[in-house]
């Protein structure tokens, strides 16, 4: 995980990289840290903290860090705590050359051991340094024979860190500065996303496109085995084996109101709020009524080749797994094609045995999920065609898959996933549609499908109403230990999706079941003290649900009830009740997700729990 942002131009440095660091800070923010230089500077500036963004803020309005190139960091730690000492910027022996690195270096031992023999002293316990003092000793080797004070030149720059690079084994997204060349920056990926921003006189460099908003809409997304030397006024890239290449520059548009918080007091909250709006722009152009079908202009398969695919796997992790499942659901139902859900950290290690006409398709907000990319290029390398469904343009894995489905929910940056999942929901239903439409389903059943899809948005908002009632509940229960999720059907998967927001963000445990689950196992957790949440909207499980819910109050276990509107029979057993609006079955997971969304975050604020940035989490899981 970790963030890198990097600028070279005419201006300080510093102000363009602690806003860019604030808005990568969902990647990693347990330490933080900048490096800086003008030409003629002694040394390199360095500034560290342990903590936040606002840590490293208030230590630079003290400690000024003073040039027109510089690079920052926040970190996840993966290799020694999140100390000062561990924070990135790491500098090479001798304070030549600084880096900032996202990624794990696996071989990271081994380097150090040769490196100590050699006489380098390590100061942290982190993997990263050692690509600092790798790369000194790449330096010195390269320029033995140069004269005193002679500066490299790009060439032998290039050469340097491509050393460097050969030695290491692991993931990398680095940004390197060498004291001797105060005027540029070098770059290198594999395995872990940057992106350039070309501006005039002045070049930018980030693991996403979100810093880069309100500086240049301009992008040039670098690839694997790609370096890049940015100076103010040019750009280069060079690949490993290919040396120089021509880049190109795409035009992409990032709001900077998408990344700032418009109001709202957490970025969660503002991202369900958006939901009714980014569910929409996820459908936009993608309902046919003339053909009553979905079109999807990436998939980059033709009708036929589709129509022959006999089993679909879906891979994911996290919240994204959860979206998996309720495409199981919905693909299966509308268009009788078998579908598998597999967790992506097992797929790519579990070698299941795929039919050959296999299509596969990878759920992922970021794009950058190291699991999720792993397994997709097991299943690229045994020859299925691999789909992405993704909201991040650009990422890795929208760049590798065959083809794919982008979500266009915009950035979302609370680390706790919202309206992704409601937009992933929403390309289930047209993929369910999609193949449904292919195989068996008639155009009259296409059309109602699409007409159900078409008032989705009125019916989220309509779901937000719950907010205040979400409020009162979690006021009631914030003091809770344990909460159950229960849930049949369509809505087993949001049973998980509940748990794991109220887990992830107040740190209560919570269990999402199947609600006929129940009896066997979960219902030793019921008490006085623990609430079961139940998800049962009107629908074919309905009765069965209810009795569910009647066996956890004859333990005198609190139920809160997510319910239809309509639904006067719930009131009289539930201690509290949630009214979502009636829509199609296949569609009530997007609609009953929505007070689930709002109960842990009313839970979490209460609690004083840091919403947008919960404990031990990152939003882009680039390590395995
Ligand atoms: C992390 C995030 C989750 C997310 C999961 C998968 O754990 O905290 O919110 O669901 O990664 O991420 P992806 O970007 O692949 O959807």
């Amino acid at each position: 995980m970790c963030g890198i942002v990097g600028v070279v131009g005419d201006r300080q440095a510093v102000d363009f990289i602690v806003q860019g660091l604030r808005r990568l800070e969902y990647r990693g923010y347990d330490s933080a840290g900048i490096a800086a230089l003008d030409p003629g500077d002694a040394e390199i500036s360095v500034c560290k903290t342990a903590g936040r963004i606002d840590n490293l803020a208030s230590r630079l309005a003290k400690q000024h860090i003073v040039g027109a190139t510089g690079i920052g960091h926040t970190r996840w730690a993966t290799h020694g705590p999140a100390t000062e000492t561990n924070a990135h910027p790491h500098v090479g022996q001798g304070g030549e050359v600084v880096l900032v690195h996202n990624g794990v270096i696996e071989n990271y031992a081994k380097l150090k051991e040769t490196l100590i023999a050699r006489g380098y002293e390590f100061a942290t316990e982190t993997d990263s340094e050692v690509i600092a003092h790798l790369l000194e000793e790449c330096r010195r080797r390269r320029l033995a024979d140069a004269k005193p004070g002679a500066v490299p030149t790009d060439q032998q720059l290039i050469d340097i860190v491509q050393d460097a690079l050969a030695q290491l084994r692991g993931t990398y997204g680095l940004a390197i500065l060498f004291k001797q060349r105060p005027e540029l920056i070098v770059a290198a990926r594999l395995g872990s996303p940057l992106v350039v921003g070309v501006a005039d006189d002045v070049h930018y460099l980030a693991s996403d496109a979100s810093p880069l908003a309100g500086f240049t809409d301009k992008i040039v997304y670098l690839a694997d085995h790609q370096i890049a030397l940015l100076k103010a006024d040019s750009l280069q890239v060079r690949h490993r084996d290919h040396g120089a290449i021509e880049h190109s520059v795409e035009v992409i548009e990032i709001d900077a109101s998408d990344v700032d918080l418009g109001g709202y007091e957490h970025y969660m909250l503002k991202e369900i709020f958006e939901q009714p709006q980014s569910i929409e722009n996820t459908m936009r152009g993608r309902l046919s009524l003339d053909d009553a079908t979905a079109v999807f202009g990436g998939l980059n398969l033709s009708p036929q080749e589709l129509r022959g695919v006999d089993r679909i796997l879906l891979t994911a992790c996290g919240t994204s797994w959860h979206a998996a499942l309720v495409g199981e659901y919905i693909i299966e139902e509308m268009a009788r094609i078998p579908v598998e859900v597999e967790y992506a950290s097992e797929l790519r290690y579990r070698n299941p045995p795929t039919p050959r006409r296999t299509l596969v398709f990878g759920i992922t907000q970021s794009g950058e999920t190291a699991d999720t990319l792993a397994a997709l290029r097991e299943m690229k390398r045994k020859g299925h065609p691999t789909l992405a469904i993704c909201n991040v343009v650009g990422s890795t894995i929208a760049q590798e898959a065959d083809g794919g489905i982008y979500l266009h929910a915009g950035p979302e940056i609370g680390v706790a996933s919202t309206k992704a999942y409601t937009s992933q929901l929403a390309v289930m239903a047209m993929l369910g549609l999609y193949f449904g439409r292919l195989t068996h389903l008639s155009f009259d059943q296409g059309y109602r499908i699409i007409e159900s899809l078409q008032k989705l948005p009125a019916a989220v908002e309509k779901a937000l109403e719950s907010n205040d009632a979400a409020r009162k509940i979690a006021e009631k229960y914030q003091a809770a230990s344990n909460f159950l999720y229960l849930g049949r059907h369509f809505n087993f998967p949001t049973a998980l999706e509940g748990a794991l927001k109220l887990k992830e963000i107040s740190y209560i445990h919570a269990e999402g079941y199947p609600a006929a689950e129940l009896k066997h196992g979960p219902i030793a957790l019921v008490d006085e003290q623990t609430p079961s949440v139940f998800i049962m909207p009107r629908g074919v499980v309905y009765d069965k649900v209810m009795s569910n819910l009647e066996e956890i109050k004859a333990r005198r276990g609190p139920v809160i009830a997510i319910a239809s509107e309509d639904d006067d029979q719930v009131a009289k057993i539930a201690d509290d009740v949630i009214r979502i609006p009636m829509v199609d079955e296949f569609l009530q997971p997007i609609v009953s997700i929505i007070p689930l969304q709002l109960l842990a975050y009313h839970i979490a604020q209460l609690r004083g729990c840091d919403v947008d940035k919960p404990r031990n989490l990152a939003k882009s899981v680039t390590v395995e």
